[in-house]
């Protein structure tokens, strides 16, 4: 199906090479990271071909292939300009960029240059997210007219993350995702579904918070807490959390005027989409305790078995652009659809605890326990 090159080979990389060699006609042409040890390990382990530098893996690159950049964020921007400037399609892991100035400017340059410049999560082009698309284009739930999002990790400071190892005993880079946060690393996860299905984002009241300031590793950490209602251009009004402090929890539910579409993971493609259709039962009101499952009516695409917290095929996105790229037509994951998503992450995850919040003018204080409680 085509060639991919692979810069940055820590952590994520074992997912997507699980990922690649659960699909057909996938090859990779070079290797680079900028850790020589981690790079020795890795093509080792995989048996594909190191590059001794950026710049060789670029020459080497085949024109109708495509570069994925899976170093860490703050490389991001660099990589991903290096790799157009060089004249290859890039499928950057997200974000695309760490501020939208930047985001931007990537775009123009792909645009200028007649690239292909997506970013990930691909997991919209799995089959729970196309499920659920399928149930909303044929009404099955009726109009929707509220979503609530979440992507609460638990509360990841406390995990066991130190034993967190890939395939090939790369850590997991928590001290990386407490910078980054968890909504710049997440938010993409059921973003990418929203914007998919509806189309771009008109307005976000959001608000995010540092709430353990004390995390392991050198700071400053970004927050580890957001919300947002997001106001569509035409779609529901939606409700989107993040964190790694609640309770694990990566529900989606779409409520519509005939009941409740849902979705209990967003890290695996073979999540069940359910329909618990709305009931009135003499005085009461509920949903169905027997939702239905819905299906696609015919095969969708490879699976990969679950690694930690995932069971995603990472190389959907990739292998849609490769597609593309042979059929001579746009990709479904396309620069625009990138830049939108990182706009409204970045106002998600900057948002504080001002930005279109109404200061109030009235104040009190904590009530007195009643004396039994005490
Ligand atoms: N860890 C996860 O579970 C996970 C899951 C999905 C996506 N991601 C995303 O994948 C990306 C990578 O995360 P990771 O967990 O693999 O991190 P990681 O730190 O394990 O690996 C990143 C690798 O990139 C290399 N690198 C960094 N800058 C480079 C550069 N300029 N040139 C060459 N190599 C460079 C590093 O040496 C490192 O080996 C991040 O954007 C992250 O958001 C991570």
């Amino acid at each position: 199906m085509g060639v991919v090159s692979i810069i940055g080979c820590g952590f994520v990389a074992d997912l997507y090479m699980r990922s690649l060699r659960a699909m057909e006609g996938l090859t990779v042409a070079r290797v680079f990271d900028r850790d020589a040890e981690r790079l020795a390990r890795f093509c080792d382990y995989w048996n594909v071909p190191r590059a001794a530098g950026l710049d060789e893996l670029l020459n080497a690159h085949p024109p109708d292939g495509i570069v994925l950049n899976l170093t860490n964020p703050a490389s991001h921007f660099d990589v991903n300009m290096a790799c157009l400037k060089a004249g290859c399609h890039v499928y950057s892991e997200k974000p695309l960029a760490l501020d939208l100035d930047d985001a931007k400017t990537l775009c123009r340059e792909a645009k200028a240059a007649r690239l292909m410049l997506a970013s990930a999560p691909c997991s919209v082009l799995g089959e729970a997210a196309q499920t659920m698309g399928y149930a909303l284009r044929t009404g099955i739930a009726g109009t929707p007219r509220l979503i609530y999002a979440e992507l609460d990790d638990g509360f990841v400071p406390q995990a066991a993350y130190r034993q967190w190892l890939s395939e090939t005993g790369a850590p997991w880079p928590f001290e990386d995702e407490f910078r980054t946060g968890c909504t710049l690393e997440h938010a993409g996860y059921y973003l990418g579904w929203l914007i998919s299905w509806f189309g771009s984002v008109r307005s976000v009241t959001a608000a995010s918070a540092q709430t353990i300031p004390h995390k392991e590793g050198t700071g400053p950490f970004a927050p580890d807490f957001a919300t947002a209602t997001l106001f569509f251009e035409n779609g529901p009004v939606t409700r989107l959390t993040c964190s790694i402090v609640a309770p694990h929890d990566h529900r989606i539910r779409i409520v519509g005027d005939k009941g409740v579409l849902s979705c209990n993971a967003a890290w695996d493609n073979g999540a069940k989409v359910r329909f618990a259709k709305r009931l009135t039962i003499r005085r009461r009101l509920l949903e169905s305790p027997l939702p239905k499952r819905i299906r696609l009516p015919q095969p969708t695409h490879p699976k990969v078995a679950r690694w930690g917290a995932a069971a995603m095929n990472f190389m959907l996105g990739p292998a849609e652009m490769l597609e593309a790229l042979r059929d001579g037509r746009p990709s479904r994951l396309s620069s625009e659809f990138a830049l939108h998503m990182t706009e409204v992450t970045l106002a998600i995850q900057n948002a504080g605890d001002m930005t279109g919040a109404q200061r109030m003018t009235t104040r009190c204080d904590p009530m007195e326990p009643m004396s039994w409680a005490m």
